[in-house]
């Protein structure tokens, strides 16, 4: 794959001004045509920061979500009214939501029987469902080590190779030809080296994703 796929996840940093005025300032980012890009804001400012950025190549994407048409999931996010307010892809399975929702892949057969996209994160190659997994509409996974997320600490290219490698063997396997991101820290002065990578379609970012200038450094690392 050639083009690099960068997902920038905004988590809780940014309040509503803060997430209104990253938002702006993307309009002015310069990207080529080898680089797609996503951003994820807070849910609470979903629909505001998809109004600004929904006539650039910008995809406004979701952080999460809990169900997929429950009328009765109290304080969750589905899928159908994702899709009512334009918002077609959601990070699934972070391992930052992990820790409450024990089980959030059992939601994945209904959005790829609707083809509600998703950036299906994880951390061991078990925790992929190879099985469930379809060519026929876009389906990323990102891997994240958790220790690598927020810490600095980034995991060294031949550790994201190899993970990469694997995964990317055992999905040919079954005939599946999905992008792998990776996340953990990613930064402007690491993300040339991950990006570069044949094993690397792209990169999800957290804190870096939230300042301005690093995040354009990493998009511009391409
Ligand atoms: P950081 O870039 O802040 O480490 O977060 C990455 C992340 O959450 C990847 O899923």
């Amino acid at each position: 794959m050639n083009e690099k796929i960068i997902v920038g996840n905004w988590k809780n940093y940014l309040d509503y001004e803060g997430s209104i005025a990253l938002a702006n300032s993307l309009l002015d980012i310069n990207t080529s045509d080898k680089v797609r890009l996503m951003v994820s804001p807070n849910h609470l400012y979903l629909r505001e920061v998809n109004k600004i950025l929904n006539q650039t190549k910008i995809e406004v994407i979701s952080q999460n979500l809990t169900s997929f048409d429950s009328n009765s999931d109290t304080g969750g996010i589905s899928a159908v009214n994702l899709n009512k307010i334009n918002i077609n892809r959601t990070i699934i399975a972070h391992s930052e939501t992990r820790v409450r929702e024990k089980n959030p892949q059992s939601i994945l057969s209904k959005l790829i029987t609707m083809g509600f996209s998703f950036v299906l994160c994880f951390e061991k190659i078990d925790q992929i469902p190879f099985d469930i997994l379809r060519n026929n509409f876009e389906i990323i996974l990102a891997y994240e080590p958790v220790w690598a997320i927020g810490t600095g600490e980034t995991a060294s290219l031949d550790h994201i190779n190899e993970i990469h490698s694997n995964v990317k063997l055992k999905l040919s396997k079954s005939s599946l030809n999905l992008p792998i991101l990776y996340g953990g820290s990613v930064n402007p002065l690491n993300c040339k080296e991950i990006l570069d990578s044949n094993y690397v379609d792209g990169v999800l970012v957290g804190g870096a994703s939230t300042k301005f200038e690093q995040f354009s450094e990493i998009v511009n690392s391409i």
